[in-house]
C-alpha cells in the first residue's frame, strides 16, 4: 500500500482534467495567437477557460491572466506594484512562501522600498492592530502582501479583514492565496483586493500553469515583454493545454467544495483524534479554530527515532513532508515554524490531504507510527 499525504506540495491529477487536455492534444494544435482557423479554435478555448476561472472568483475574464503558477503570479504583483504603482513599502510577515519573502527582500535591495513585518504569534495569526499602526505609521504608498492560509501549519489569515484594513489606509493589498484557491470560496466582488494567485497543481490540475487576478482598477504595465499575449501582459505563447487544465481543476473544485471540505475535514480530524489517542505528548501548529482544512501539521516530542520520521515513513509507504525549527544555522530548518517559535527539538510532520484520501490510510499511517515512533501512550483502564 502506498499512501500519499503530501497534498499541499502538489496534488495528483484528476482522471477528468486529464481526459480534458488530452482531448485538446488531440483535436488542436493552433498558436492562439494565428487568425486562421486553428489558431482561431485554440483562442476561443483559451477565452473559454479564462471565463471559467473568472466565473469561480467571481471575477471579471480581464482580471484574469494565466502564468506559469504561484510564484510567478506573485512576482508578477509585487514587482509590478512597484514598478508600476508607486508602492515604495511593502508589509508583510515572515511565514510568506519564498516566492513572495524573497520578491520582497529583493526589491528592497534593487529598489530601495521599505520592508516591514507584522507580527505573528505562535499559531501563525497575525496582528491585525499591529498592521493597523503599520499602516498608520507612514505616508508612503504602500502594499500590504499576507497569504490567505499558510502552506506549512495551515493557519487562515481572515483576508475580509486585511482588506478592510487596507482600504481604510488606502494600501494595495495582494494575497498569495495558492493553498486555498479551489478549496475555500474566495470572491472577488465581496473582498476587495489589488492581487491574488492561483496555482493549478494544488488542486488536481497540471503543474507549470498558475493564474493571477488584477483587480481592473489596478493598472500595472507587461510582465514578460514580447508578443501581444494576456493582453499584452505576458508575452510567449501560452500553455494551452495548461490552461485547459487549470480551468476544467478549478471548475471541478469549486463545484464539490463542500462535498470535498467535510470528507477532507474529516479525516483530518480522525488522524488527530488517533494521533492523540495513541501517542504521548503530541501537538499540533498552527491555529485550530480557522485553518486550512488540507492541512495537519503534528508536532512530535524529541527522540531519536523522530528525526528519521520522514526516511521511516517513506520506507513504510508514506508520503509527507518535514521541518523542524532551526536554530543553529547549521542546517536549514523552516522558515515558518522558525516565525512561530516552535521549538527547536520538536520534530514537525505535515500530513495534507485531498478527496482521493481514504480513512483506511489514516489507520494504516497510525499503525505505522506505532512501530516507526514506538512510544504509545499507556493503555489506560
Ligand atoms: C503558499 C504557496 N505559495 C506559492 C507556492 C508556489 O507555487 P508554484 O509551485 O505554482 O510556483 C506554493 C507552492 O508550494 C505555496 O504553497
Amino acid at each position: 500500500m502506498r499512501v500519499y499525504f503530501d497534498n499541499a506540495a502538489t496534488t495528483p491529477l484528476d482522471p477528468i482534467v486529464i481526459e480534458a487536455m488530452t482531448k485538446v492534444m488531440q483535436e488542436n494544435f493552433g498558436n492562439p495567437s494565428s487568425i486562421h482557423r486553428e489558431g482561431r479554435t485554440s483562442r476561443s478555448i483559451i477565452e473559454k477557460a479564462r471565463k471559467t476561472v473568472a466565473n469561480c472568483i467571481n471575477a471579471s475574464i480581464g482580471e484574469i491572466f494565466f502564468t506559469s503558477g504561484g510564484t510567478e503570479s506573485s512576482n508578477m504583483a509585487l514587482k509590478c506594484a512597484v514598478r508600476d504603482l508607486g508602492v515604495q513599502r511593502i508589509i508583510t510577515s515572515r511565514m510568506e512562501h519564498h516566492c513572495v519573502l524573497h520578491t520582497v527582500e529583493s526589491l528592497e535591495k534593487t529598489h530601495g522600498i521599505t520592508l516591514d513585518f507584522v507580527d505573528i504569534d505562535s499559531c501563525g495569526r497575525i496582528n491585525y492592530a499591529q498592521l493597523t499602526d503599520l499602516l498608520s505609521s507612514s505616508d508612503k504608498k504602500t502594499l500590504v502582501s499576507l497569504m490567505h492560509a499558510n502552506n506549512e501549519v495551515g493557519t487562515v489569515m481572515n483576508m475580509e479583514k486585511i482588506s478592510q484594513i487596507c482600504q481604510t489606509h488606502n494600501a494595495l493589498f495582494h494575497s498569495d492565496t495558492v493553498q486555498t484557491m479551489g478549496h475555500f470560496p474566495i470572491d472577488v466582488e465581496a473582498t476587495k483586493i489589488n492581487f491574488l494567485t492561483g496555482a493549478a497543481h494544488k488542486f488536481h490540475g497540471p503543474k507549470g500553469v498558475g493564474f493571477i487576478y488584477i483587480n481592473g482598477e489596478t493598472q500595472i504595465k507587461p510582465y514578460i515583454d514580447g508578443g501581444a499575449q494576456e493582453r499584452n501582459m505576458r508575452g510567449g505563447t501560452e500553455n494551452f493545454y495548461g490552461i485547459v487544465g487549470i480551468a476544467k481543476a478549478l471548475e471541478m473544485a469549486v463545484e464539490k467544495m463542500d462535498e470535498k471540505r467535510t470528507h477532507i475535514d474529516g479525516l483530518r480530524q480522525y488522524l488527530k483524534d488517533q494521533l492523540t489517542e495513541h501517542f504521548e505528548d503530541i501537538q499540533f501548529n498552527g491555529c485550530q479554530e480557522n485553518y486550512l482544512y488540507t492541512v495537519l501539521s503534528v508536532s512530535f516530542p524529541p527522540s531519536p527515532k523522530a528525526d528519521m520520521m520522514m526516511l521511516n515513513l517513506d520506507i513504510a509507504g508514506i508520503s509527507a513532508s518535514g521541518g523542524s525549527a532551526c536554530s543553529s544555522g547549521a542546517e536549514k530548518g523552516s522558515h515558518v515554524l522558525e516565525s512561530i517559535n516552535a521549538p527547536t527539538d520538536r520534530k514537525t510532520i505535515r500530513f495534507s490531504f485531498s478527496h482521493f484520501n481514504k480513512k483506511e490510510e489514516v489507520d494504516f499511517l497510525i499503525e505505522k507510527l506505532k512501530t516507526i515512533i514506538a512510544i504509545k501512550k499507556a493503555a489506560t483502564v
